[in-house]
């Protein structure tokens, strides 16, 4: 039983981990950081008692994707369980003006994660087992004028998902399409947020794990993100486009 958690830095990420590890799950911690995935597998490894170990990959460069996941599997050929959290948050109106900037949004929350994703998803189909779970947002449910980059970066991750869940589950592979509301995370540090809607990464991790154990396909995290996104996704263009979001 293992766990291959690609960008380890978030604190969502090392929550989850948390559950794997207490239950006996091999963790393999990567990102972009060299020393911080190194940190994370060591204090795990004492904290858990369980193998663990670091590896290295940019979510941007793609041409090394394909030897980061040889690398691994040669390492831990019966990896059955990967989380993918890569993000960037980005800022929406430098994006606007600065195509750089919408061009990083984009390809970390979506081009990157693809690419690494189809070749962990080919080797479990071929296995016909294995578990993917990747985080969205619920920024991908409908456009808004605050953070449409982003928001359609992870909505075009949430259909990607859609569509590989569909052609691995015939495969006996689970692919899981996390969408957290507001988290507690260095990515939301400063931003005026309603508190009572802000959840805690304990939290969301706890929910990935149970999504992941029970073969979820979709997860709002927490739950009740999926009514609000209900509400949001119901209300007609003619008034959501005059609406200040
Ligand atoms: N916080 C929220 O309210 C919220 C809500 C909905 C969804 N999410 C999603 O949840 C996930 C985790 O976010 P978080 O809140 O924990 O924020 P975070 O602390 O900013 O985590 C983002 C992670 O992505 C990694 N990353 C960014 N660019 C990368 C690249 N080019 N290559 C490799 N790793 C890269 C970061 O690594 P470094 O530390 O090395 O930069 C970090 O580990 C993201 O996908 C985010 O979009 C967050």
């Amino acid at each position: 039983m293992s766990l291959l958690v690609l960008g380890a830095n978030s604190l969502i990420a090392q929550a989850t981990a948390s559950h794997f590890a207490e239950a006996g799950h091999e963790i393999i911690f990567a990102g972009r950081k060299q020393d911080e995935p190194e940190k994370y597998a060591n204090d795990f490894s004492i904290r858990y008692k369980v193998n663990c170990r670091a590896e290295y990959i940019d979510a941007l460069d793609y041409p090394t994707h394909r030897k980061f996941v040889e690398d691994v599997l040669s390492k831990t050929p019966q990896l059955d369980n990967v989380l993918i959290v890569f993000g960037y948050l980005g800022t929406q109106e430098k994006a606007q003006a600065d195509f750089d900037e919408a061009h990083r949004i984009i390809d970390t929350n979506f081009t990157g994660v693809v690419s690494v994703c189809e070749l962990l998803a080919a080797e479990f189909e071929s296995r016909k087992k294995g578990n993917i779970a990747v985080i969205s947002s619920v920024a991908g449910d409908r456009g808004r004028q605050s953070n449409y980059m982003y928001g359609s970066a992870k909505g075009g991750l949430s259909v990607y998902l859609s569509g590989l869940r569909n052609r691995l589950s015939k495969s006996g592979v689970n692919v899981l399409t996390v969408k957290p509301g507001f988290v507690n995370t260095p990515m939301t540090y400063g931003m005026p947020l309603p508190k009572p809607l802000v959840a805690s990464p304990e939290k969301v991790g706890k929910d990935i794990f149970k999504a992941m154990k029970s073969g979820k396909s979709v997860k709002y995290t927490p739950f009740f993100w999926w009514w609000i996104m209900k509400i949001i996704t119901s209300i007609p263009e003619f008034i959501f486009k005059k609406m200040k979001l």
